[in-house]
């Protein structure tokens, strides 16, 4: 199964990706992960990437597609994936067609994790205290979100119309998100 996971910050996307991933053992490609391990790394591209992401923006499409292009074509994705977090610009839809029609396997699903806005502000204010991540302050969440919705929120328009987008519910608990999103896939 190819999948891609959208919703905003703090909706579970990551949380739920692990499960999901595993679940129907396939990779699970987060390019926020990607990021933070080369920020970490201290790599160019981690230097670069770290630019954007401390005040909440996206990294260019330039540099977020040759990386997933890059990850993309290595073997262990075969049977599948599931990405996080990309596309999310209209750049990258487009950018991923291509990739995919290069591969010659489309898209089967794209699921997209909505949740209540104070809910995952809250959430990710608690993630700050427990993680520490240079992102998770009030202020940069909440540009987090303004990003999510006028650059990534469009992208469901273009999915529906393909008729390959579900919505689930990101409210409660972890385990049902994952009964819900599990149960979505397999319809
Ligand atoms: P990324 O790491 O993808 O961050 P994000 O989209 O802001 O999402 P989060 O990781 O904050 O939230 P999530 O939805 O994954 O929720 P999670 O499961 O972690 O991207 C970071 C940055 O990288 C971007 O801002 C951008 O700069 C750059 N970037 C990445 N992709 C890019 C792209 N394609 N193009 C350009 N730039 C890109 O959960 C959050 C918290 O809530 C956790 O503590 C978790 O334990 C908790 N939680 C989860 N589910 C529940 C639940 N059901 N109940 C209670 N708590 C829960």
């Amino acid at each position: 199964m190819r999948i891609v996971l959208m919703g905003p910050p703090g909706a579970g996307k990551g949380t739920q990706a692990a499960v999901v991933a595993k679940e129907l053992n396939i990779p699970h490609i987060s390019t926020g992960e990607i990021f933070r391990a080369n920020v970490g790394a201290g790599t160019e591209l981690g230097v670069e990437a770290k630019k954007y992401m401390d005040k909440g923006e996206y990294v260019p499409d330039s540099v977020t597609n040759a990386m997933v292009a890059d990850r993309l074509a290595q073997p262990d994705t075969e049977n599948g994936f599931l990405l996080d977090g990309y596309p999310r610009t209209l750049e990258q839809v487009g950018e991923l067609d291509v990739i995919l029609v290069g591969l010659g396997t489309p898209l089967d699903k794209v699921v997209e994790i909505t949740a209540n806005t104070e809910e995952v502000i809250a959430r990710l204010l608690n993630r700050a205290k427990l993680e520490g991540r240079a992102d998770d302050t009030e202020e940069v969440i909440r540009r987090r979100m303004e990003v999510y919705a006028e650059q990534t929120e469009p992208l469901t328009a273009v999915y529906r119309e393909e008729g390959k987008l579900i919505q689930v519910d990101g409210m409660g608990s972890v385990e049902d998100v994952t009964a819900r999103l599990l149960s979505a896939l397999s319809a």
